[in-house]
């Protein structure tokens, strides 16, 4: 059997990456990562503190050099933020040890996730259809470049989308 890889789930804010994570950690007993929440509290401060106070290059340095300590362990699921394909080396690090799935979801299914949470700087002023998709659409090719796989989350049940991940793996897990 193939040694089961690290599982980083990436795509755009709202696409369910957290729900799922939580899923396959059910399903599957995967050590879940969730690098928001570890950056978050590594700082002492919320991600929308980091960005007001230090600004988004800083947060994009700590999230690298995050990326770079996780991949050290396998049999993990990383829940990516949603900005981790901006940089290239950071998907060159996740290839080296892991299985990269984009999670997609419609633009108005993401605004009604989205839509009363303050923590998303990237998204502050720009809770409309129309601006999230113009942010999908300026990253598209990062996201789909980066993946192996590509598993739409509209109308699934997260029970749905771990299965599908876990199958499009094709690995097995103990
Ligand atoms: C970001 C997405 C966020 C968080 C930060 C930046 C982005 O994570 O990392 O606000 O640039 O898309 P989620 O995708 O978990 O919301």
């Amino acid at each position: 059997m193939e040694q089961m890889r690290n599982i980083f789930l990436i795509g755009f804010m709202g696409c369910g990456k957290s729900t799922v994570a939580k899923e396959l950690h059910q399903m599957y007993g995967l050590h879940i990562i969730e690098m928001d929440q570890l950056i978050a509290e590594r700082q002492g401060m919320s991600i929308a503190n980091i960005f007001e106070q230090y600004g988004e290059l800083f947060f994009r340095d700590l999230e690298s050099e995050l990326l770079g300590q996780i991949q050290a362990d396998s049999k993990q699921v990383i829940s990516c933020g949603g900005g981790i394909v901006l940089r290239e080396k950071n998907v060159a690090e996740m290839r080296k040890n892991g299985s990269i799935v984009l999670l997609t979801a419609k633009p108005e299914t993401i605004l009604s996730r989205v839509s009363r949470d303050d923590n998303r700087p990237i998204l502050k002023g720009k809770k409309t259809v129309k601006d999230i998709t113009e942010l999908m659409e300026a990253r598209r090719e990062k996201y789909e470049k980066a993946a192996d796989f590509i598993v739409a989350t509209d109308n699934k049940t997260s029970y749905e989308i771990a299965k599908e991940i876990m199958q499009k793996i094709g690995e097995t897990i103990c």
